[in-house]
């Protein structure tokens, strides 16, 4: 089923299908180095959209560049139709509380406890009440499901999978209508691979937000992408299911996805399917 069809068939988002994040003819370069070339991609309401590409293709750059944090050499990106480093700081600090941000290394505050870390975006507010501010961290660590003995820890003392939770919950601090996953399941086992998988995906259908998620795991890829875009040859090259992008005749796609490692996640994803088929995508 497109992404599309998925949009059009819950009613209760507003504006479903409509994009969300518009790039025109990106151009990125540091120095000599050319990492994007005439990249364009769009992302709309409601969807969950993969970015894949190989190592050092440029994933988190583009990410940065969404987010307003590089500057492009050229071309446009806008998101919710608003540059990302355009307008004025009132503008672009009101466009930042739209989105939620779960960073490749989770990039929690070492010296901030993980309450604090969750905290941050609310405090930046600077107009929540603390009394406000204890009882959204809550609401946000348990439905991360994490509790308040952790809310207490500090960063060092959390193992790979409570870091990524953590971060997912300080990403959601705001209730953002998007969200940002870079590597959200890289270095976690399979079964806590799988539970981050079943959090986002039950987060995605009760709170409706857009995803972009960059992965290089497969089962995680195969379980939550509505669409997926392959970035090769510094641009995006194809955005469309995962079927189709399977059929589109490219050699990192072949690699990636069609390899004994894609023949392995397309099996198991098959079996679960069979397994649970009301579990399916999103
Ligand atoms: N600030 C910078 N200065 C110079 N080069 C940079 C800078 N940031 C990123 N790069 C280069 O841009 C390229 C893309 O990096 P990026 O981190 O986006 O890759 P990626 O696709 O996210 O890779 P991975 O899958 O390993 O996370 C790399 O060659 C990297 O060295
Ligand atoms: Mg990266």
């Amino acid at each position: 089923m497109s992404a599309a069809v998925v949009a059009a068939t819950q009613p209760d988002r507003a504006g479903a299908g409509e994009p969300v994040i518009e790039i025109d003819g990106l151009r990125t370069a540091f120095g000599q180095h050319v990492v994007h070339e005439n990249l364009s991609l769009t992302v709309r309401r409601g969807e969950i959209l993969t970015i894949v590409g190989g190592s050092g293709t440029g994933k988190t750059v583009l990410l940065r560049q969404i987010l307003g944090l590089t500057a492009p050499a050229a071309g446009s990106i806008r998101v919710f139709g608003q540059g990302p480093r355009s307008g004025n700081a009132r503008q672009r600090f009101a466009l930042r509380q739209r989105w939620g941000v779960l960073f490749q290394s989770g990039a929690l505050f070492s010296a901030l406890s993980v309450f604090d870390n969750v905290a941050l975006p609310l405090r930046e507010l600077r107009s929540l009440p603390e009394s406000v501010v204890r009882d959204v961290v809550t609401t946000r660590l348990s439905l991360v499901g994490l509790t308040g003995d952790d809310a207490n820890k500090a960063p060092a003392d959390l193992s790979g999978g409570m870091v990524k939770r953590v971060a997912l919950a300080r990403a959601l601090a705001l209730d953002p209508e998007l969200v940002f996953l870079d590597e959200p399941t890289a270095g976690l086992d399979p079964t806590r691979s799988d539970e981050f998988v079943t959090l986002i995906r039950r987060l995605h259908r009760q709170l409706g937000f857009t995803v972009v998620m960059i992965t290089h795991d497969l089962d995680t890829l195969f379980a939550l992408s509505e669409r997926v875009a392959v970035l090769a040859e510094k641009k995006v090259i194809v955005c469309d299911t995962v079927e189709a992008v399977l059929d589109f005749d490219h050699p990192f796609i072949k690699t990636f996805f069609l390899g004994e490692r894609g023949q392995r996640a397309r099996e198991l994803n098959a079996a679960r399917e069979q397994e649970h088929p009301d579990d399916g995508k999103p």
